[in-house]
């Protein structure tokens, strides 16, 4: 079921999106080579709960963290421990805040140092992918059209689309339906409404779309291929004449 939120769920929603940002700026200060991932990890906790919020990550199908941190060919889902960020690695950070029982869920890829041209232009481009998928968000336009615009976009920049990880609805639940896939046909998929509420993510690699578990844990998500790979994501409200960003400035 696609749940069409009131406007005090909005209300709601737009807190837990105002501390998502915040949270990503108040770690944006702190990413740099020599910093462990676990160090992030508190930060993020510690200032989520001082703005009376939920880490929601944290305990979430068992998740030990309250963010996730993943590095290079890590795609998500990277739990914060002993490594240390180093110069030349792109370090992706997605997490969800919870405020009143709402959530919001955003991630951001960030490049440390020097990385090669083609790196860089793996993360630029990821992040305007989000942005081509966003503007794609109206009232009575459909998910493949979201879909479809990311995949186009990443397949013009020679990018892989990672398919086995998609966006999705958000509420009071952390992923909703519908679906967000980030590949898919113009004119598919059901049809946005003003209220609804999604996270649209896309994740791309250097590589290939084939993404496997590791052997060192049941959750940090690599490319097969090890090629490195960024994430962008932000949870929007769909209204009648486009969108409103709730997890930007
Ligand atoms: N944004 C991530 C997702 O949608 C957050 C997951 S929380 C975790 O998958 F606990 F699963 F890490
Ligand atoms: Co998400």
């Amino acid at each position: 079921m696609i749940s069409i939120k009131s406007d005090r769920e909005i209300n709601l929603m737009r807190h837990a999106g105002h501390i998502n940002f915040l949270t990503h700026e108040e770690l944006k200060k702190h990413i740099k080579p020599g910093i462990t991932t676990e160090k992030l990890d508190k930060i993020a906790h510690d200032f989520i709960l001082k703005n009376d919020c939920t880490p929601s990550c944290l305990g979430y199908e068992g998740f030990p963290k309250s963010i996730c941190v993943s590095i290079n060919d890590e795609v998500v889902h990277g739990i914060p421990g002993k490594r240390k960020i180093k110069n030349g690695d792109i370090v992706s950070i997605d997490f969800c805040v919870r405020y009143k029982g709402y959530e919001s869920d955003s991630a951001r890829t960030y490049i440390v140092g020097n990385v090669s041209d083609e790196v860089s232009k793996l993360v630029q481009n990821t992040k305007e992918a989000l942005n081509i998928g966003l503007s794609k968000v109206k009232s009575g336009a459909k998910i493949g059209d979201i879909s479809h615009a990311i995949e186009e976009f990443a397949h013009s920049k020679g990018l892989g689309v990672v398919e086995d990880l998609v966006g999705h609805g958000i509420g009071t639940e952390m992923h909703e339906d519908p679906e967000v896939p980030n590949y898919g046909k113009e004119n598919t998929g059901i049809v946005l409404k003003s209220g609804m509420t999604i996270a649209i993510e896309p994740m791309f690699t250097l590589g290939g779309k084939e993404v496997c578990l590791t052997d060192q844990d049941d959750w940090v998500i690599v490319t097969e291929d090890e090629s490195p790979s960024a994430h962008f994501e932000h949870t929007v409200l769909v209204t009648d004449d486009g969108y409103e960003i709730l997890t930007g400035e």
